[in-house]
């Protein structure tokens, strides 16, 4: 029995090395985390229970019967807490292969998808990939339609969060396009159809990958990306902050959080901050900041279109979100549930000024 367990355990540890210890500090070179350094990060303390760890790809073409078989084939997946909450998540090792997408690593992708919705509970995909395996060929891409799938059934019914923190193309980003949230770190994440390479050699254009996809051109001009960090340790602490503001599903509320800010407070500010003559502007940001709890606010493409503030805060602990244009913020709304709408304070803040 000691063998077996001992056994299992070298199995592991292999395991969590992923494409192996240069490739690790190849990542780490660029400014990156792993996959499980992320994992670490996002969930609460030895809250991850992974799945399908030993899981390798059935690849027999293009030499890859003849490759070393990395076990988990790209991706760790499983669930874990966020501040006590259940949250579903896989994250993309892009030591192993590129983090590119293989029948077998879409199948722990969608089992993971098909688990969060039958909990009820946010989904987190941690993007660092180079899309379909290009050696499965069409194997890879019926994986992808899988997950595609199950996007669409989960949409309004989880949260789906998309974090992109390396260079993702091709499905990799198709799916993320479909979930409700987008986020990136800057200089290191990127968002195309197919990178700079293929790029060259196809139109024989040449464009830089923060031309191409990178967070500014995400954040400022297409608006795909709801916004964009500075590194991986940022971008997850602020996504354990944006789980707090969500509901678990459409069924549920966001939680209740206790608040120092007494409800009752004055700030005689607010008598002026408005001005009398509608012509003439505020920061209405500013307003917003000192009206929700603790000057809390979870702005959502901030970067874009400055002439509207959107974002999630609180007021006196329950979840307020501002706009009737964001994407949950409609949900909630809109939801058939008399208590769920008078729980979700609903407003929409029109920006007077140009906003730094
Ligand atoms: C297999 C891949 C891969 C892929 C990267 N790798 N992408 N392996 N399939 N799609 C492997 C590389 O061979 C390399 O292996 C390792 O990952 C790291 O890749 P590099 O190119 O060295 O890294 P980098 O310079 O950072 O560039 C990353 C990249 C680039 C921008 C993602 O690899 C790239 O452009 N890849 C192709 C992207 C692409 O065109 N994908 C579209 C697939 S089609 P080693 O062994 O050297 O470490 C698709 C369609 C979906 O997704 C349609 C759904 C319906």
């Amino acid at each position: 029995m000691k063998n077996i367990l001992e056994k299992l355990e070298q199995r592991r540890i292999k395991a969590r090395l992923g494409g192996g210890q240069a490739r690790i500090d190849a990542q780490h070179a660029r400014g990156k985390l792993t996959a499980r350094e992320r994992i670490e990060l996002l969930l609460d303390h030895h809250s991850f229970e992974e799945f399908d760890m030993f899981v390798q790809h059935r690849a027999v073409d293009f030499g890859m019967d003849q490759q070393e078989k990395i076990p988990g084939d790209g991706v760790v997946t499983g669930w874990g807490t966020v501040n006590g909450r259940t949250v579903f998540v896989f994250a993309k090792d892009f030591t192993v292969f590129g983090g590119s997408l293989s029948e077998t690593h879409a199948a722990k992708i969608t089992k993971i998808q098909d688990m969060a919705l039958k909990n009820r509970a946010p989904i987190i995909g941690l993007f660092d990939a180079g899309g379909a395996r290009i050696q499965e060929g069409v194997a890879a891409l019926g994986g992808y339609g899988e997950v595609f799938q199950r996007n669409v059934l989960a949409s309004g019914v989880i949260p789906q969060i998309s974090l992109i923190m390396g260079p993702c193309a091709g499905g990799d980003v198709y799916s993320p396009a479909m979930t409700d949230f987008i986020f990136m770190v800057r200089d290191t994440s990127y968002m195309f159809v197919t990178g700079p390479d293929v790029v060259k050699t196809v139109t024989n254009e040449t464009v830089t990958a923060e031309e191409l996809g990178g967070a500014s051109v995400h954040t400022t001009k297409s608006s795909i990306a709801d916004r964009a960090y500075d590194n991986d340790l940022e971008a997850l602490l602020q996504m354990r902050r944006l789980i707090d503001f969500l509901p678990e599903s459409n069924v549920g509320e966001a939680p209740v959080l206790p608040t120092f800010d007494e409800s009752d407070r004055l700030d005689i500010s607010l008598d002026t901050l408005i001005p009398d003559n509608p012509n003439k502007p505020y920061d209405v940001k500013e307003l917003i900041l000192k009206l929700v709890d603790e000057g809390d606010f979870f702005e959502i493409q901030g970067a874009h279109a400055g002439n509207i503030v959107t974002g999630f805060a609180r007021i006196e602990g329950r979840p307020w979100a501002s706009s009737p244009t964001s994407r949950w913020c409609w949900r909630a709304c809109s939801t058939p549930t008399p208590r769920a709408r008078a729980r979700a304070s609903c407003a929409s803040a029109t920006a007077s000024t140009s906003r730094s």
